[in-house]
């Protein structure tokens, strides 16, 4: 039977749409229409599509609308997500198909850049995603969580119900956000929808969804949503706090809120995971190596517009480099690119480098250097010092950071 690939037209169709993905999850059912309805109002229908067999949906593919954070600026981006084709039908070429009806899409109404986490590492490179940020992950005992030098934090952590703390955690997330390559806005439906809520099947053994605020002289500097996990064993205490989000808008601001975390009572370990790859604990610990600090792969990037997205970044006035960029699944990019402060441009010129689209994804947020993906063969050098010129060129600080999976 002919399988046709369309966006979905309706809030039942998205229901549809998100049942191959659920079969992943274990779940036999569509989402009930509470789940969909709340989904929606940050993922319209029209951003939905999936592949239809006889009525009946059997892959789907979203994009949220996001604006993400490059270094130096803001770009719309879709942010691809509940990917997944039912077992039954598997390498038939499903996913491609919905993959090109929807970064096409993506790309008309001026998304120049995609992003999303992937589940398996294999799946994304062929459709043009670069590997751009690392994301990690610690499991501290707390009596190894002392700070290599005595600190008091200025203000005081609070309380706050989690139907009351969207304007202050909002305030705080946007000033990180708006610095930090690779987050991206939240709308109030965001907070409300994704971040805010509680619901069962998220927590797993942990507890309710906590929300803490620092505040110093009435003002948020930062916040954590976290979890108590408590548990006991011959009366010793074996529990852990799993920390969901911690965000602030100053290092103060991080030592504090990250200390009032570990020095929760009753808590044996804290945990926590989707950590930036330079996370300050590294340095604030007198024993960092009691991080248990694991690295794995983040968001991965692809650029649908070259022109636009690399537009959309900021470079170091020195002068441009020239990048010759192969791009089989999207090949109105294909071509050199004179790229610098001066702006972004076609050239006839010859390239000083050569690379397929996923290492420019790679470079975009600042998670990698042009050195780094010369050695491990992912860039050419045509002309000799064009890497290190273009990591001149390109240079950022700090690593690219997404604190969700979406
Ligand atoms: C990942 C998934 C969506 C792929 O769907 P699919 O329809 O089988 O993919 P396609 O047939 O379009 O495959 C396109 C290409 O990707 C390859 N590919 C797809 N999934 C792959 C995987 N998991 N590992 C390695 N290669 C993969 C295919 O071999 C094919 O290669 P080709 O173009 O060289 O022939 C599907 O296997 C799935 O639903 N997996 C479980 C849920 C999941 O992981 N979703 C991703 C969430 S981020």
């Amino acid at each position: 039977m002919d399988i046709e690939i369309r966006p979905c037209a309706s809030a039942e169709e998205v229901r549809q749409a998100l049942t191959p993905i659920r079969h992943y999850f274990g779940l036999s059912t569509p989402p009930t229409e509470g789940q969909a309805e709340r989904l929606t109002r940050v993922l319209p229908a029209e951003r939905v599509y999936a592949a239809w067999e006889g009525g009946r949906a059997v892959g789907g593919l979203g994009a949220f609308s996001f604006h993400l954070t490059v270094p130096g600026g803001r770009v719309p981006a879709a942010g691809i997500t509940v990917a997944g084709v039912l077992p039954t039908h598997r390498r038939r070429g499903v996913l491609r198909a919905m993959m090109r009806g929807l970064l096409d899409a993506c790309r008309l109404q001026g998304e120049p850049v995609a992003y999303l986490w992937a589940t398996e590492d294999t799946i994304y490179g062929r459709f043009g995603f670069g590997l751009a940020s690392f994301t990690a992950e610690i499991d501290l005992p707390r009596e190894r969580s002392a700070f290599r030098t005595p600190f008091a934090a200025a203000g005081r952590v609070r309380l706050v119900a989690l139907d009351a703390a969207e304007e202050c955690l909002a305030t705080i997330y946007h000033r990180a956000a708006a610095a930090t390559p690779g987050m991206f806005a939240r709308s109030s439906a965001w907070w409300q929808a994704r971040i805010l809520t509680d619901p069962e099947w998220r927590r797993g053994t942990d507890g309710d969804l906590q929300c803490a605020v620092l505040e110093n002289e009435g003002r948020p500097s930062a916040y954590a949503l976290y979890r108590m996990n408590w548990a006991f064993e011959r009366g010793l205490q074996t529990g852990s706090v799993a920390v969901i989000e911690a965000v602030a808008d100053s290092p103060e601001a991080t030592a504090a809120i990250w200390r009032y975390l570990l020095d929760i009572d009753w808590m044996a370990r804290v945990r926590a995971w989707r950590l930036p790859l330079d996370h300050p604990l590294l340095l604030l610990l007198a024993e960092p190596r009691r991080l248990g600090f694991s690295l794995r792969d983040g968001v991965w990037v692809r650029l649908l517009d070259v022109k636009t997205a690399l537009s959309a970044r900021w470079y170091h006035a020195l002068g441009s480099v020239v990048i010759e960029v192969i791009d089989e699944f999207c090949p109105w990019n294909a071509g050199c690119w004179r790229v610098g402060s001066g702006g972004i441009d076609r050239t006839d010129e010859a390239p000083g480098l050569r690379c397929d689209v996923s290492a420019l994804g790679s470079v975009y947020l600042g998670g990698f250097s042009w050195t780094q993906l010369a050695r491990a063969l992912r860039v050419q050098e045509v002309s000799p010092g064009a890497t290190a010129h273009a990591d001149a060129i390109f240079h950022t600080e700090g690593a690219p950071w997404c604190p969700e999976i979406f």
